[in-house]
Formats: structure tokens, C-alpha cells, sequence
């Protein structure tokens, strides 16, 4: 059975090359004030890490004010979410990373474009996950995850029952979660995953709604690099089904 809870832990990399002195000033003085505290143990109501002053133009009066958020797990470069972010100015952003020179490159594009909307949980997301209130995220992107082609590591994919389970709960009613992947095996083990659980559907009616990105969707760093090797690529929009309404 390699479909199970997997084992706790972060599988990447924490750390490449040496950051340069204006990307380590950016993780040291930056990311403070855009740090997500994670603990599991604790719970975490993403709309409270957005004040309306967050939001630039300011787009809701302060009284009735609960914005969406919208969250990327593994966002790498930090090019989608960046781009995604100043896309959508009333929407509030979480990047979940925990590769330091990732961070430091999503933390320069904030700082070069003045993007107010995002906040980094340097965390692994199965503890971000853990710690969020149900019914409290509105869009999920899991863009081009490790694979993990050996077998004995399949059971290090994110994609699997536990994940599912609790994304499921921190989702809103008719989210989507946005997927891709140029492996070939990872799409087809995720698509059966999906299909399977019965709090999401797929959203695709024709074959270019998997094979051509749509318009809103950001390229990633490891897209273009797939893209530049012409590898195939499948763009999933799963959604979370509406949940029951139980009589009291
Ligand atoms: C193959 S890269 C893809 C990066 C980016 N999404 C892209 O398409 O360019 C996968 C990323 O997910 C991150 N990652 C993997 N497992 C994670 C976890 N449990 N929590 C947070 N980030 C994770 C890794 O650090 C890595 O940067």
C-alpha cells in the first residue's frame, strides 16, 4: 500500500546556492512582516492576515471586509504567484515554500512591484494545512510538485488521501484547485486520486481544458522549463463539491 498518510517531513531542499547580500537583506528584513506563524496545533484564520491596508487601491469598506484567499503550495520562483497577486488586488494571497532562495526570490518581485497582498508560510504545508480553519480558502494551486518517480517514494507525493481529506476541509464550497505537471504517471496517479474522493470533481469537458493553460493561470519556472524541453504538459481544475446541508 503506498497510498497512505505520508511520513511527516519536508522532502526538498531548504537551501541552494549562497543568497546574495541584497536577497539574504530581503529574507532578514522583508519577511517578518510577511510571515505566516504555523502550528499545526494552533488554528488559523487566513482573512485575519489581510487588513484592508493590505489591499492596494483599498477595495472594501473596512466594516463588511473578508477578502478571499487564495494559496499556492511549493510556488518555487514565486513567478505565479507574484503575477497572480497584482491580477487580482482584492484577493489575498498565501505562498506556502520552504526552499529559502525560492522565498527570497518571491520576497524581490514583492519588493520590485510594491505588492501588498501576499504573505509567506516558510512551513511545510502539510502543517499549514493542519493549522487552517475549515470553509476558509477559495482557490488551491499545486503547481508542477516533486514527483517522486521511484516507487519506494511515491508515498512523499503530495497528492495523496490525507492531503486530499484536508484540503477538502479548508476549502470553500466550489473552489477550485489548479494542478499541473509534466509527468506523465504524477498526472494520471493525481486524476485517479481526485476522482476518487468524493468532495472534488474535475472540471473539464474537452481535451484543451487539460492540455492548454488557460488564460488566467500564470506560467511557473518549471513550466518553461518543460515547455523549452517541448515535455507534455496537463493543466487540472478540480473543484470542491458543495457540501451537505445536515438538519439540526
Ligand atoms: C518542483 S518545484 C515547483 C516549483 C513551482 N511550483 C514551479 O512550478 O516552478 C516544487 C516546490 O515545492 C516545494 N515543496 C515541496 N514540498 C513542500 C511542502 N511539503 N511544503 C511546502 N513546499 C513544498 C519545494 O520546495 C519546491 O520548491
Amino acid at each position: 500500500m503506498t497510498d497512505q498518510r505520508p511520513p511527516r517531513g519536508f522532502f526538498g531542499r531548504r537551501h541552494g546556492h549562497r543568497l546574495r547580500a541584497g536577497r539574504q537583506a530581503l529574507i532578514d528584513d522583508l519577511l517578518p512582516g510577511l510571515a505566516v506563524d504555523v502550528n499545526p496545533a494552533v488554528s488559523l484564520d487566513p482573512a485575519t492576515l489581510f487588513p484592508p491596508e493590505a489591499f492596494r487601491p483599498i477595495v472594501h469598506p473596512p466594516e463588511a471586509f473578508r477578502p478571499e484567499v487564495w494559496l499556492e503550495i511549493g510556488f518555487g520562483g514565486g513567478e505565479h504567484l507574484a503575477a497572480l497577486a497584482q491580477a487580482n488586488p482584492d484577493v489575498g494571497f498565501i505562498g506556502c515554500e520552504r526552499f529559502i532562495n525560492g522565498i527570497a526570490s518571491l520576497l524581490s518581485h514583492i519588493q520590485a512591484a510594491d505588492i501588498g497582498n501576499i504573505r509567506i508560510a516558510d512551513a511545510d504545508a502539510q502543517d499549514l494545512l493542519n493549522a487552517l480553519t475549515p470553509a476558509s480558502i477559495d482557490r488551491l494551486f499545486l503547481l508542477f510538485p516533486d514527483p517522486w518517480p521511484k516507487t519506494r517514494h511515491h508515498k512523499r507525493r503530495f497528492v495523496n488521501q490525507g492531503n486530499l481529506d484536508n484540503m477538502a476541509r479548508v476549502l470553500t464550497d466550489g473552489a477550485q484547485v489548479r494542478f499541473a505537471s509534466d509527468h506523465s504517471e504524477y498526472c494520471d496517479w493525481t486524476l485517479e486520486r481526485f476522482l476518487d474522493h468524493k468532495d472534488f470533481t474535475w472540471v473539464a469537458e474537452h481535451p484543451d481544458d487539460w492540455r492548454v493553460r488557460p488564460d488566467d493561470w500564470p506560467q511557473t519556472r518549471y513550466e518553461a522549463t518543460a515547455l523549452a524541453k517541448a515535455l507534455d504538459i496537463s493543466y487540472f481544475t478540480f473543484q470542491r463539491v458543495v457540501r451537505a446541508i445536515t438538519a439540526r
